[in-house]
């Protein structure tokens, strides 16, 4: 007979405690004798056998939907929405959306736009080149995702701008008091919807090599997104790759800056690209965790987890598990230290979609930015984000480097 998990005796923590610091140099210290520790929502596990095996558990459901209630939003409108979306969507619902959208985020489409992010960033490093000095967060972190964004969609640069500002106040629903900022976050729901519905009708008469004619085109079995999903992909879009992408490539330079000889091997082997974002997100990885529900009563390690238990899954500890990842706990971007993947872009069915995406903008950014900067250093403390749901990085980085490359 499997132990109800509320019949045991366990320490009561937050996975994720403890200072910027601490986060980037060594994980919080978890206990050694338990793999399970309860916290103020229900339950967490952090070693990476246990937070892959929940996420690849289908009976595990997404908790993404539950977030604003458990904020305390109780808009009937707001939440309703927050359930029709790809990350919370399971079973066959989410089966089908992922296998029609798919082919629209794969590296080859991934791929096309590497120029582009280029010159993206090359426009963002002119700008402070001659100085050698720049607020990272802001300078730089901030501006990057949303051009690439819009020109993934198909949307003209002369509303980057407006783009620019409908991100950052969707991206409202991450902050801790998010209840109190419902009225901004609908209002810019409703109006980037709006103008998603004009660019789909737009594309649906006018197709153009973009993301948006991809998925009004992607059909499986006579099967097609309808305009709603559509409309919700973008908004999944915006959500889900703007501020992962620039809180990331905020976490890799704060790493860097703590690691001179590996940022000047990057700028001398820029091929190392690759290793340097998978170690980068391995290390300090800007999504520190996510969560599930028990969708039915579960049983997982002869315990029972009742239908409803709500569980933390530390992605950003599974990421240092000495068992899977040799010398876990040191930065170097010139070895292989798994077999496994590391898990800031998740696992599962919910695994990142845009992560094809993220990887190229971060393995274009980073080498560009190591030759481009040579020598960087902070040139002040950085403010660290706070915490919120899930998603970390710089809110204002002061750096120098060697001015005029
Ligand atoms: C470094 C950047 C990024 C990180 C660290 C990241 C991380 C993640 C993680 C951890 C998940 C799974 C969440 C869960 O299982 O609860 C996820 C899902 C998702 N991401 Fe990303 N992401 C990044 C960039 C992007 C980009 C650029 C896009 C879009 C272009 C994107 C779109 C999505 C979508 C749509 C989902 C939901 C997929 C599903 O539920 O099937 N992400 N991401």
């Amino acid at each position: 007979m499997a132990t109800p998990v509320t019949e045991l005796d366990l320490p009561m923590m937050l996975l994720s405690d403890g200072t910027a610091a601490q986060r980037m140099n060594s994980s919080v210290d978890l206990p050694t004798d338990t793999w399970i520790i309860k916290n103020l929502f229900g339950y967490a596990v952090w070693h990476y056998d246990d937070v892959t095996g929940i996420l690849r558990d289908k009976r595990w459901h997404s908790a993404a939907g539950k977030i604003a209630e458990i904020m305390g939003v109780t808009n009937e409108q707001f939440l309703e929405r927050q359930t029709v979306n790809i990350l919370t969507a399971e079973g066959d619902v989410h089966l089908r959306l992922r296998r029609l959208v798919a082919p629209a985020f794969s590296p080859r489409q991934a791929d096309r736009l590497r120029p582009f992010m280029r010159e993206v960033m090359n426009g963002l490093v002119d700008k402070v080149a001659a100085t050698g000095k720049a607020d990272f967060a802001s300078d730089i972190c901030e501006p990057y995702p949303i051009p690439i964004i819009c020109e993934l969609l198909g949307a003209p640069k002369s509303d980057w701008q407006l783009f620019s500002r409908w991100a950052n106040d969707i991206l409202e629903i991450f902050s801790l008091d998010m209840a109190d900022k419902l009225d901004l976050i609908m209002r810019t729901q409703d109006e980037l919807d709006a103008y998603t519905r004009e660019l789909i009708e737009e594309r649906r008469s006018k197709p153009a090599d973009d993301l948006l004619t991809d998925l009004i085109a992607a059909e499986e079995a006579g099967d097609r997104l309808t305009t709603d999903e559509l409309v919700m992909m973008v908004n999944a879009v915006i959500v889900g790759g703007t501020d992962t992408t620039r809180n990331q490539l905020g976490c890799a330079i704060g790493l860097f800056a703590e690691h001179p000889d590996q940022w000047a091997l990057l700028a001398e082997r820029p091929e190392l690209a690759q290793r340097a974002v998978e170690e980068t997100m391995r290390f300090f990885g800007a999504v520190r965790g996510t969560a599930r529900f028990a969708s039915t009563d579960i049983v997982y390690r002869d315990i029972l987890f009742p239908a409803g238990t709500f569980m933390s899954v530390g992605l950003a500890e599974a990421n240092r598990d000495p068992e899977i990842f040799d010398h876990a706990t040191t930065f170097d971007i010139t070895v292989q230290k798994s077999d496994q993947p590391q898990l800031t872009f998740g696992s599962g069915i919910h695994y990142c979609l845009g992560q094809a995406l993220a990887r190229a903008e971060l393995q274009e950014a980073l080498p560009l930015l190591a030759q481009r900067m040579p020598n960087l250093r902070m040139d002040g403390p950085t403010t660290w984000k706070p915490e919120g749901v899930g998603i970390f990085g710089p809110a204002s980085m002061p750096i120098t480097f060697d001015p005029g490359h």
